[in-house]
Order: structure tokens, then C-alpha cells, then sequence
């Protein structure tokens, strides 16, 4: 496999109900997704133009001045998981560590600084983990645009799940299970600026954009806008394969989550995704590397759930992969590594 394939799931949006579309819309789904955990969406439904003027917001929310920013900071530690953090504040090269296989990976990462800023939005009724919004005046309509984007996105991620439990061949009770685990209050927008890079920045080894991981999220929808850079790992080779831009493409990679639930590794379905954001080498005539903006929206599932290989995939498997674990257990293990903190507040 040379490329990331490619989905349609419009047999899920809407108030669509055809048995065969949706059953071979969820097939494609499945025989794409097993085998590197990612798969480019079309037919998703979200409309290109509200795309579009998110990327334009994130542009003038990203050329704010630094101390504009900070009006909304992002708190010490990894939760709550929300507002503003300010470049190479971040060190996705502390998680990329935790899947590296060489000593001298490890040790690279260990320095690696993520030449990135990020700005964290949940639903505004998630109490455990309350948004933190600039003031109004800095940025006009930001919060009421970020609002009508998380309920889009949260649309989009219920087709989505719709498609990868068909694909599953569940029993309707663990279907409801399932949906009732992924509550629309615990997603989360990111949106995330990669600055240019210039001569310098490129000669500086300790400089990366996103260090190779796997999603702490059930799954992860991801929209970027004209630059690339996105790669997963082909599981056959270990090489990375690109996820370039493509009008109405949206991709998305299996996480931590849904791997455990659909018991998807070693050879089940639904592997979680290892990926990172490369820099591209320059063109000709190019002195610098352009920025990137991205909007990844992970879903997540209530924190109170116990995360276990659902039953049919188990009969299906001949056996469960994994052990059941809890889920705020499983986030402070790997979350406790990513931010500049050693002591995660929940
Ligand atoms: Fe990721």
C-alpha cells in the first residue's frame, strides 16, 4: 500500500437509512481502516465553506499578539485540556518516546521541541473540563463559530461511529453501549498552528513539528488546510505514508480506544494509528518551510467507562487482546508524559 485509502460514509449523514448502502459504506470503512488504522472520509457532510472560515479564524487567532493569547491560557498540566499554549510549550516528543523501539530515538525525542501552538476547545457543558475563551473583543464571534463547529464535528463523528460498529458486526446492545459511551460532551476541538520554519529552524535537530504517536482518543477526525505534512505508518514496512490536503477529504485514525474495544491488534480491526507531522523538505527557490494549520477533533468517551474488547470481537478474534482498564488510568499514564508537568491534576 502506497497511500492512505479513501472512504465514503454519505450513507451515514443525515437522515440516510439504506440497509445496502450502508452496509457496503461501512465495509469500505472497515477494509480501510484495518489496515493502518486511517482512512481519508469523503461524503461527510460538513460543508466546505464553514471549513473555510474556521482556517480563516484560525489565521487571525494564531497572528494575535502573544499577549492577546495569553488572555485565555491553557493551565499547567493536562487538564483541564483547554485554551491557549503558547509555542514549543508542548512536548509530543515526551509521547513519542513512549512507542519508540531505538535507544537512539528515544534519546532524540527526549530533547525534540514541538515548534507549534495549540489552542484546546470541549463542549461548553463539560464541567470537568470547562472551556477558557479569549474576551469577546479580542476576537469577535470566535466562541459562538467554535460552538457551531464542535456540534457539526460531533454530527460527523456520530456518522463515523455509525460506520466502524456496522463494520464491526456488533449485537445492537453493544451498539447502545457504544453511543452511550461516546457522549457529545467529551470530544475536543484542537487547533493547532505549525510555524514556518526557516534555515535555522531546519538545521536544528531538536526542532519537529509532531512527534510519531498514537491518539489518546476512541477515534480522531482531522481537517488541515493547503500545507501538509500529516504521515501514518504503513504497519507492513514502517514507512510513512503522506495524507496530503484534498478538497473534501477529511482523515481519520483510530486511537487508543477504539483499538482496545474493537480488539484490534495484532491482526483484528481497527489497529489505532501511529502518525506524526513531518516537515517537508524545501522547494526550489523556497527559503522557508510555509506554516500549517490543522483542526483535529478527538473523540473521546465518558471518563467514568471501563475500556475492554467488546464481546463479539472477541468470539469473532477467538480471544481478548487486552485486559479491560479504566479510562482515567489509562489517561493519566499517558498524559502525565506529554505536558510540563509531573503532577496531572485529576
Ligand atoms: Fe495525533
Amino acid at each position: 500500500m502506497t497511500a492512505v485509502p479513501i472512504a465514503d460514509i454519505s450513507a451515514f449523514v443525515g437522515e440516510k437509512n439504506n440497509e445496502r448502502e450502508r452496509k457496503e459504506a461501512a465495509k469500505q470503512l472497515a477494509d480501510a481502516v484495518k489496515v493502518n488504522g486511517c482512512a481519508g472520509i469523503t461524503g461527510h457532510g460538513l460543508p466546505e465553506a464553514d471549513l473555510g472560515e474556521a482556517f480563516s479564524t484560525m489565521r487571525k487567532l494564531f497572528g494575535l499578539p502573544l499577549d492577546d493569547k495569553m488572555k485565555a491560557p491553557h493551565p499547567d498540566g493536562p487538564r483541564p485540556h483547554r485554551g491557549y499554549l503558547a509555542t514549543a510549550k508542548e512536548k509530543s516528543g515526551k509521547l513519542g518516546a513512549v512507542w519508540s523501539t531505538s535507544k537512539s530515538e528515544k534519546e532524540f525525542f527526549a530533547k525534540a521541541i514541538d515548534w507549534k501552538e495549540t489552542y484546546d476547545i470541549g463542549h461548553e457543558d463539560n464541567r470537568d473540563q470547562p472551556n477558557v475563551w479569549l474576551p469577546d473583543d479580542i476576537l469577535p464571534g470566535f466562541r459562538p463559530q467554535m460552538v457551531k463547529l464542535y456540534d457539526q464535528l460531533t454530527a460527523v463523528a456520530e456518522a463515523i461511529l455509525e460506520g466502524l460498529m456496522l463494520g464491526m458486526d456488533l449485537t445492537e446492545d453493544e451498539c447502545k453501549t457504544l453511543r452511550q459511551m461516546h457522549s457529545p460532551i467529551e470530544h475536543q476541538i484542537r487547533l493547532a498552528h505549525y510555524l514556518p520554519m526557516n534555515y535555522d529552524d531546519l538545521n536544528d535537530p531538536n526542532k519537529i513539528r509532531l512527534a510519531s504517536h498514537r491518539d489518546f482518543s476512541s477515534y480522531t477526525l482531522l481537517f488541515q488546510e493547503s500545507e501538509s505534512g500529516l504521515e501514518f505508518q504503513n504497519r507492513a514496512n514502517g514507512e510513512y505514508l503522506p495524507a496530503s490536503p484534498r478538497e473534501g477529504v477529511m482523515y481519520l485514525n483510530i486511537g487508543e480506544l477504539m483499538e482496545r474495544f474493537s480488539n484490534g491488534k495484532p491482526k483484528g480491526l481497527y489497529p489505532s494509528a501511529m502518525h506524526r507531522v513531518a516537515i517537508r523538505p524545501t522547494k526550489d527557490g523556497e527559503k522557508t518551510v510555509p506554516g500549517r494549520f490543522s483542526l483535529p477533533f478527538f473523540t473521546k468517551i465518558k471518563p467514568a467507562e471501563p475500556i475492554y474488547p467488546l464481546p463479539s470481537r472477541v468470539e469473532a478474534d477467538g480471544k481478548a487482546n487486552y485486559e479491560p482498564v479504566g479510562f482515567q488510568d489509562l489517561a493519566k499514564k499517558l498524559f502525565s508524559t506529554l505536558l510540563p508537568t509531573d503532577s496531572p491534576k485529576e
